[in-house]
């Protein structure tokens, strides 16, 4: 990369005039000085080479620079693991940069968590660990040997919804429905830890999920509802 900025920006130097040398034809070699080239010589003759090397590598690929063909390049590491996830044991095998969102998603075929920002800030992957919630984007597969995962296709009981899903309905607590398995396991979570002693409470241990439609009335009310009867 040093090569093409050096290509591409010493012309327009000399462009605009803001080299303070003589130029070329003026200036002798100093008395006894070896005869290679010039600077001028040599950066024409880098900006040329230069420009065959880049050519070069992109024809070439990675092995201009010493490094393994792609197909030789070695696998990414991977790591098994066993947990269990809504009451069903799982041991897979998965590289060990996965997610336990994607783990759900794409290897166990759970799809009900969603993937909103993958970056831990809105709180639609949000799933029980250990009966802890968790953003699963921001939680590596691998840690996980031996866990309880819950997520929302875990909390039913058959037909039966669990009563803050039934909740949810009754106040009618969503609209396009993608943050809502986040703010279900959210609110489970909620609940189980005691923070619903008022809607500013609630509405502070929820605030990592958010709803692009804005159902946050309703779904305070829905955790309310769940916690207390209401
Ligand atoms: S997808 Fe995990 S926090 Fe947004
Ligand atoms: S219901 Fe649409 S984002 Fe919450």
């Amino acid at each position: 990369m040093t090569v093409v900025g050096t290509a591409t920006r010493l012309p327009s130097t000399e462009r605009v005039g803001m080299s303070t040398e003589p130029p070329e034809s003026t200036v002798s070699p100093p008395e006894g000085s070896p005869s290679g080239p010039s600077r001028r010589t040599f950066v024409a003759t880098t900006t040329v080479v230069g420009g065959a090397v880049v050519a070069g590598s992109l024809v070439a690929g990675p092995s201009v620079f010493g490094a393994e063909p792609a197909d030789a390049a070695e696998a990414p590491p991977g790591s098994r693991v066993s947990l269990t996830v809504n009451g069903k044991r799982h041991t897979v095998t998965v590289d060990n940069r996965t997610s336990l969102l994607d783990l759900l998603r794409e290897h166990l075929g759970l799809p009900g968590s969603k993937k909103g920002c993958n970056a831990g800030a809105c709180g639609a992957c949000t799933v029980l660990v250990d009966g802890r919630r968790v953003n699963s984007c921001l939680t590596l597969a691998v840690r996980l040997e031996g866990a309880e995962v819950t997520t929302i296709e875990g909390l039913a009981k058959g037909e039966r919804l669990h009563p803050l899903q039934q909740a949810f309905i009754d106040q009618d607590a969503f609209q396009c429905g993608f943050c809502t398995s986040g703010q279900i396991m959210s609110g489970v979570g909620c609940i189980d830890e005691g923070h619903t002693g008022s809607p500013e409470e609630i509405r502070e241990f929820m605030s990592g999920n958010i709803c692009r439609c804005g159902c946050y009335v309703k779904i305070v009310r829905a955790v309310e509802q769940t916690a207390h009867g209401k």
